[in-house]
């Protein structure tokens, strides 16, 4: 299918992290819908500390892990932070998403969403962000996207050079 690639990013630190979500801040439209996977702790809410700080969010991003969605809304476009952890699919459902990645319910932003396992229907156009621990630490980033602009975006993130930014 059009659009489809596979990007594979290697990510020594969590600055490297954080780098990557400056890059997705920086390039991503409004609209787009970031599907964050991983295990506990493998750096999700690092890369959204990034992304916030690349639309131009000063204020500090915590996990909204309690909170289930923060909103930021002083950048470059609106960030809405999800973290599903503690939801079932069932709950997940009953939240209304939907509503976000619509846009019908909200100014068209970006929308980063943590566990984002617990979604069982997930819109085809987002960008999904799976972060994996290495053996030795440091950790894999491994990007799905779904349109041929996002592939476009992700192969700009890679040359940018960002991501080897020393800490
Ligand atoms: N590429 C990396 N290499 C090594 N450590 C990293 C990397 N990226 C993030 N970390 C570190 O991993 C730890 C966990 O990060 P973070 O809280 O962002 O994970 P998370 O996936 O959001 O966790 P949770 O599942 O609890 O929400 C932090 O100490 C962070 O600095
Ligand atoms: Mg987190």
């Amino acid at each position: 299918m059009m659009g489809d690639g596979v990007f594979k990013i290697d990510l020594p630190n969590a600055r490297a992290t954080y780098n990557l979500g400056i890059c997705l801040g920086q390039l991503c439209p409004p609209g787009t819908v970031l599907l964050l996977l991983g295990d506990l702790g493998s750096g999700k809410t690092t890369l959204v500390q990034g992304i916030g700080a690349g639309l131009g969010i000063a204020e500090p991003i915590s996990s909204p892990t309690f909170t289930l969605i923060n909103e930021y809304l002083e950048g470059r476009m609106p960030l809405y932070h999800v973290d599903l952890y503690r939801l079932d699919s069932e709950q997940v459902g009953s939240l209304e998403l939907e509503s976000y990645w619509d846009a019908t319910g909200c100014v068209p932003g970006l929308l980063a969403i943590e566990w984002s396992e617990r979604i069982l229907d997930s819109p085809k156009s987002a960008i999904r962000l799976k972060l994996g621990s290495k053996p030795g630490g440091g950790r894999w980033a491994t990007v799905l996207t779904a349109t041929d602009d996002q592939v476009a975006l992700l192969e700009q993130v890679i040359c940018d050079g960002l991501l080897a930014d020393e800490v």
